[in-house]
This record gives structure tokens, C-alpha cells and sequence, in this order.
């Protein structure tokens, strides 16, 4: 029987803002070095960039690209990473155990990002350092020339500012693995401070205050609602982490990891609420969902104190696919609150794309992520489910079988993205468009299989890839589409209003 969803076009959540397909590069393992930036591969261009990477990540539409931690961050020392290279030096990195040449730094930071077209997030270590550490990065990528650290980015060959918009203050500064950890209470006056000089200097920015780690915590919102008591002013953002695991190997309970992703936005939705009413203010401040992505397969985390080690490098499966298209889903559909998200991380470490010197291998969690933003424009449109079959899944009970989201573009284009839950069966689909009408189907694709376990390999590259689909528009100007079991669809239809 096919389900019917009902769509207007008035009936929306607002405009899905593109940075929530942002990235994040970390130096951890083989994210920078061997990832990004290997001068010794035949693949990398003269300034040591991998090409086959850049043409990747610019695959994935990626507006901003988070750096350099995660972790990492609050022990760095960005002076480290700068000037001429034969000066830099060797350190050991806390966070990971590794050693960090720092060969690769600020400046090629940036300059990796124009080729990439993407553009900075940057972070500033409130662990380990502090206020000055910070406005000194700031003064060094957005000041104008005529001060010191702004000279000597010029010195090191570039004039002209960086103008990086949006900045952390920090990395998961709740968790005990962090260096520099704190309680809220002081972690908030940190970043107020940091927050108030950085902006100081540069008002123009963007800031992102640490939310707690994750849902795991027991500081869970209690970190983030004491930060923004106290930073309301200062912060644009909170940050929100989250790493989805199949530790239990059961796919039906995984498959629908996408209620417990809304429910996440749903708990930071109430914070901000609650905090603005607290504050009598009519400010808003959004969620920076700034770490997600499937995490649990590979925990290698201990470098030996080595050079680009191999770590956390995740093998992705198409039940982690489909997984990750609900997490930007669920991002679209609550359009009103998240407005940055970024995929942790893009490359070799917990990845999309796994390099070797030679080769680059794109996992099953790459093609959704590609379709996604490529396709997702304009309003958030509202869905209700109310005739979608449900399923068992486990301990999280009845669940529909669909997850979706759907955007309606300025010139009238309709995207639809669609996971069916179901192992078994296909999922037949009418979305009856209310005041407005389908006339063309503009394109369909799928990612589906029948082993929730399948994945990409060395050995067989192509087990996982994007089939074309077919939909079809009714008399009336319904759309209808079936929705492999075990699949992603994307499904672009053109519309205009009635
Ligand atoms: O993305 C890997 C790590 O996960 C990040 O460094 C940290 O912020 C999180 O715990």
C-alpha cells in the first residue's frame, strides 16, 4: 500500500542554511598528513595537496571547514604552525600520541581551503592556552596589516586578511580526555573573555561556545545552559557532538538512530528557549552541530608517538549510510536551529575517503552526503508521516520506516530525501503537493542493498554506489516513488504553484 505525505509550501520550518553541510579536519592520524597534504605522493599538486582529495571534498559542497581540533586543539600552539618550515617545530600531541611536524598550519590551512572551496571555522585552544593566544590568531588571519601578528602574516605571504567568519571557542571542554578540561562555570568565563576581546578586534565574527560533548555526559546541557546563562551576549552558537555506534549489532535499533538525533536538537531547541526567556532577550542563538558521524568500529586512538599514524579509520557499510543521510535530515528539518554542521571528520579519519599514496577509496557514507547537499535548497519543508508504516526497532520501539526531509527551492525545484528502515520492503511513496504541482521529475537516486554490512573496499570499490531511479507525477501533480528496502533516495522533482 502506498503512504501518502502531504506537502505545502507555506508550511515550512524556513530556509536550511548550506553550512550544515560543512566538514572538519582535524590533525589527528592520517587526516592531514597522508590526507590532505602528502608533498611525496604522485597525486599532490606543488603545494604537497592531494588533488584527488580537493576534487572529493569539492564533491560534498562543503562551506566551512572546522580546524584544526577536536582534541588536538587544546594543547596546539598555532605559532608552532607557522613561518618558514625548516623552523617549525617537531611536538609531541597530546591529545593523540602522536608527533606533529607541524609542516602544515595556519597558512596552509587557508590556502588548502580556497582550493577546496571551502572556508575557515576556526578554533582556538581555551584548554591549555587562553584570551591572548586567541585574539592573537584572530589578529593574525583577519586584521589588516600594521600590527604585529597581522605583519608577520604578511611576512609568511599574505597581505591581504583571511577574514575567517566563524569561530569555536574550544573543543569539548567538559570532557576529562581534554587538555585543559574545566567545569561550566569556569569554561564560561573563559569564553566570555575570549569572546569579548575576539570580538573586539573583529566584530564582524561568529562565535561558537562548546556545548557538553554529547548526550553521554553526565554535564549534558547543564554545561551548555550554564555557558549561554553567562555568554548569552557573546555566543551566536552552542555546539553539539554526537559519534553513532552499532556496538550491539542490531541493524533494526540502529536504523533508526534518526529519532534520537532529533531528539538531541529538540533538548538544544528547549535550552535556547528557556535561556532567552531567562534573559527577557529576543536574541537567538543557534545550534553549531559541529561532530556527528558513525564512530565505533575502529578505536584506535594511541599514535605511539608517531608521525600521521593510522587511526580511527572507519570502515563505513551501508547501514552507517543510511544513518548518516538521517542525520542531515534531521539537520533540514529543524532548519530553524541548526545552522552549522560538520561531518567528523573528511578524510582517512572516521571519513568519507580513504587515501593511500597512491589511490583514494570512497566509502558507502560519501554518496549521501554528495546528493544531500547538492540538492538541498531553500524552504525546509514540513512532512507528517501520519500514514507511514512502522516497524520494531528494538529498544526504541515503533518506528516509522521512513526518515525524509524535503526542500523547496526558489525556482520551484523539489528535493526529497528518503531512507527506508525496512530490511525487507520497498516503500511506495505519494507526496500530494497542496498548492503547488510536480511537472518533471529532474532526477533520482538511490543507495540501497540487501547486507546492511556491505561496504567498499580496496578489493572492490564499486560494492556500494548510486543507482538512477524512477518516479513518477500523477494527473493532479502528485509524485510517487518507491524507496528501495535498506535505501537512500533522492528524488528532484520540478513544481510550480497551482
Ligand atoms: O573527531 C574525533 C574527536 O572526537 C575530536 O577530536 C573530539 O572533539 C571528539 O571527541
Amino acid at each position: 500500500m502506498t503512504a501518502t505525505l502531504t506537502l505545502h509550501s507555506d508550511f515550512h520550518v524556513g530556509d536550511v542554511d548550506p553550512r550544515i553541510f560543512s566538514g572538519f579536519l582535524e590533525h589527528l592520524g592520517r587526516a592531514v598528513y597522508e590526507g590532505v597534504y602528502e608533498p611525496d605522493s604522485p597525486l599532490s599538486d606543488e603545494n604537497g595537496f592531494r588533488r584527488d582529495v580537493i576534487d572529493a571534498i569539492k564533491r560534498m559542497k562543503m562551506p566551512l571547514m572546522r580546524y584544526p581540533g577536536g582534541n588536538f586543539v587544546s594543547a596546539y600552539d598555532w605559532k608552532d604552525g607557522i613561518g618558514p618550515k625548516s623552523l617549525r617545530p617537531s611536538r609531541p600531541d597530546f591529545a593523540w600520541k602522536s608527533k606533529e611536524s607541524n609542516e602544515f598550519g595556519t597558512d596552509e590551512f587557508m590556502h588548502w581551503c580556497e582550493h577546496a572551496e571551502t572556508s575557515p571555522m576556526m578554533a582556538v585552544n581555551l584548554g591549555t592556552k587562553g584570551t591572548i593566544d586567541a585574539a592573537a590568531l584572530l589578529e593574525y588571519c583577519n586584521l589588516p596589516t600594521g600590527t604585529y601578528w597581522a605583519d608577520k602574516r604578511a611576512e609568511n605571504g599574505h597581505p591581504e586578511p583571511y577574514g575567517a567568519k566563524v569561530w569555536c571557542l574550544g573543543n569539548e571542554m567538559d570532557g576529562p580526555w581534554q587538555a585543559g578540561h574545566v567545569p561550566a562555570e569556569e569554561y564560561a568565563r573563559r569564553a566570555h573573555q575570549a569572546a569579548i576581546m575576539m570580538k573586539g578586534l573583529d566584530p564582524t565574527i561568529e562565535l561558537v561556545a562548546c556545548g557538553s560533548s554529547g548526550r553521554m555526559m553526565a554535564t549534558y546541557l547543564n554545561y551548555d545552559r550554564v555557558t549561554l546563562e553567562y555568554c548569552w551576549k557573546d555566543v551566536d552558537y552552542v555546539s553539539a557532538h554526537r559519534y553513532s555506534n552499532n556496538s550491539k549489532d542490531d541493524t533494526a535499533w540502529y536504523l533508526a538512530e534518526g529519532t534520537e538525533i532529533e531528539r538531541v536538537i529538540e533538548d538544544y531547541a528547549g535550552l535556547f528557549d528557556y535561556v532567552r526567556g531567562l534573559k527577557r532577550s529576543t536574541k537567538r542563538v543557534y545550534l553549531s552541530f559541529d561532530e556527528w558521524n558513525v564512530w565505533y568500529k575502529n578505536m584506535e586512538m594511541d599514535g605511539k608517538w608517531s608521525n600521521a599514524p593510522h587511526l580511527i579509520e572507519e570502515v563505513y557499510n551501508l547501514e552507517d549510510a543510511l544513518v548518516c543521510a538521517q542525520y542531515l535530515s534531521a539537520f533540514i528539518r529543524r532548519a530553524d536551529v541548526v545552522k552549522i554542521a560538520c561531518l567528523a571528520q573528511i578524510v582517512n579519519v572516521i571519513a568519507p575517503i580513504l587515501t593511500t599514496k597512491n589511490g583514494l577509496l570512497i566509502q558507502s557514507i560519501f554518496y549521501p552526503i554528495e546528493l544531500m547537499a547538492t540538492h538541498a535548497r531553500g524552504k525546509s519543508l514540513r512532512l507528517s508521516f501520519a500514514d507511514v508504516p512502522t516497524y520494531k526497532a528494538g529498544l526504541r520501539g515503533e518506528v516509522s520506516v521512513l526518515d525524509a526531509s524535503a526542500t523547496l527551492a526558489e525556482d520551484g525545484t523539489l528535493a526529497l530525501f528518503l531512507v527506508n528502515r525496512s530490511q525487507t520492503d520497498a516503500l511506495p511513496l505519494t507526496f500530494q503537493l497542496e498548492d503547488f504541482k510536480a511537472t518533471g521529475v529532474l532526477g533520482v537516486d538511490s543507495l540501497s542493498g540487501t547486507d546492511p554490512k556491505a561496504a567498499n573496499s580496496w578489493e572492490n570499490p564499486n560494492e556500494l554506489s548510486v543507482e538512477k531511479g524512477r518516479a513518477s507525477i500523477t494527473e493532479s501533480g502528485s509524485v510517487c516513488v518507491t524507496v528501495p528496502a535498506l535505501g537512500f533516495t533522492c528524488l528532484r522533482v520540478k513544481t510550480e504553484t497551482r
